[in-house]
């Protein structure tokens, strides 16, 4: 069986014979098709790429059918069971699980980057007090750029080590002091002694204690929504950092835009959105009535669907799992009845069933950070922290990729052909 696919122009009778690699074929392959040899040449139309790969990659897998998540083979229930953050890190950043020297070195030199520069602070003091979290985390990623020059050198290797180390170590340190700043709380200094999330927890809600002690439990449940948001793919942010980076933009500019693009409510600013809409149906007992409006076409129900996944999302599984420990310290979130009525209701309607749209990662992980102590306003800034791994390997592995060229895609010209212009006074 030859591994190609054959096109018949029904415009001309021609027949091409197209190679398939991977069950793909190379849009660039169509360009021959033609009626006239001056015509351009066939393209794919694919406006939010729905059946378009961008890369290949070795990254991350997804079976969006089945509910299978792997990083670097890896199943994401192995890894947030046995992994910690900083080691799913090294793993998504590596290519290989890190051994002990390894995993050691990587921790220490994280450790070391953890701080931020003074001015930092001083940047951040000049947003109002109100500043949404997620603005200033990306504004500050991107600001990270005029500290650091050296990260222009994006052909170097080694250059591309220290700004993935820098990113990593400083991402929680910028969500920390963006949290302390819209509290009206000072900048907190990093405690090497802690884990990274350890530390993390620290920065946000220590206060005079000479020491802070996170609590083990939700530190450890904080660890793990790092683990299941560290990467994902070709998703609409990490698409925006390699756009970016394919520009050979640093990568502070190129995390900049992919904050950005996070930053949606289709995006990671749906467990924002879940919370907000938990909060407005307010009780189990209005939930077919909202169930119902959002069948009406007035408002989706947030933290459910998925471009990919069309059946339950593997990190929702895991991150209602965790819900469960978190509230054995906490206290039950009261939201918690709500969403699951919501999800009740949702799985057995028929409008939902023939969409194929199931719970999301952000559909619980919400009633977690808010249980935590969290304002919704943060939430995706948490998911920023644990993609930030996934964003920094995808930028590495699309530099370390010798045949890369920038991003360009080409569109399908419907304007005004060719006309002159037309004085004011005769308009
Ligand atoms: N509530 C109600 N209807 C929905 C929803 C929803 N959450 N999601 C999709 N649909 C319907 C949609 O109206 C459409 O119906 P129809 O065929 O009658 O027009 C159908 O399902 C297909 O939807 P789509 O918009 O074509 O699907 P998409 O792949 O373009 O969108 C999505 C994916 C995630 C943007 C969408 O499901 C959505 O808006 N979900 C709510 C927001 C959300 O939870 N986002 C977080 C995604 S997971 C975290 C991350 O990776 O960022």
């Amino acid at each position: 069986m030859a591994d190609t696919l054959t096109i018949t122009d029904n415009r001309t009778g021609r027949q091409y014979e197209i190679p398939v690699v991977d069950d793909t074929i190379r849009a660039l392959d169509l360009r021959q098709i033609k009626v006239d040899p001056d015509d351009f040449g066939m393209m794919a139309y694919d406006p939010a790429f729905l059946n378009t790969a961008s890369c290949r990659s070795t990254v991350t897998f997804i079976d969006g059918e089945k509910g299978i998540l792997r990083y670097r083979g890896y199943p994401i229930e192995q890894l947030a069971e046995q992994s910690t953050f900083v080691e799913t890190a090294y793993l998504l950043v590596n290519g290989e699980l890190p051994t002990a020297g390894q995993l050691a070195d990587w921790q220490d030199e994280l450790s070391q980057h953890v701080m931020l520069h003074e001015s930092v602070k001083k940047f951040v003091e000049g947003f109002r007090y109100d500043a949404h979290p997620m603005g200033i985390f990306l504004s500050t990623v991107g600001a990270l750029s005029t500290f650091y020059p050296d990260a222009k050198a994006v052909d170097d290797p080694q250059s591309r080590r220290r700004q993935t180390i820098r990113l990593i170590a400083k991402a929680p340190s910028i969500a920390a002091y963006a949290y302390r700043h819209s509290v009206g709380k000072p900048y907190v200094y990093p405690d090497d002694d802690l884990s990274y999330t350890g530390n993390f927890l620290s920065q946000l809600f220590k206060r005079t204690e000479p020491v802070y002690r996170p609590d083990p439990v939700l530190e450890r449940a904080l660890d793990v929504l790092f683990i299941l948001h560290a990467d994902h793919e070709q998703n609409c942010s990490t698409s925006a950092m390699r756009g970016i980076g394919s520009s050979h933009a640093d990568p502070y500019a190129a995390m900049a835009g992919a904050a950005a693009a996070l930053y949606g409510p289709l995006h990671g600013g749906a467990n924002e959105a879940v919370l907000r809409m938990l909060a407005k149906i307010g009780s189990a007992d209005n939930v077919p009535a909202f169930v119902q409006s959002v069948k009406n076409g007035e408002g989706r129900l947030m933290g459910f669907g998925h471009r990919v996944y069309k059946s339950y999302d593997p990190r929702a599984k895991v991150i209602k799992a965790t819900a469960d420990q978190v509230f054995e310290v906490t206290g039950r979130n009261p939201l918690l009845d709500v969403a699951l009525e919501l999800e009740r209701i949702a799985l057995e309607d028929e409008y939902f069933v023939e969409r194929k749209l199931y719970p999301n990662v952000d559909f619980y992980s919400g009633l977690i950070y808010q249980a935590m102590g969290f304002e919704p306003a943060m939430f995706t800034v948490l998911f920023a922290i644990g993609r930030t791994a996934g964003w920094i390997a995808q930028w590495e592995e699309l530099l370390s990729d010798e045949t890369r060229k920038i991003a360009r895609p080409r569109q399908v010209y419907v304007g005004e052909g060719r006309r002159d212009y037309v004085a004011m006074a005769g308009r």
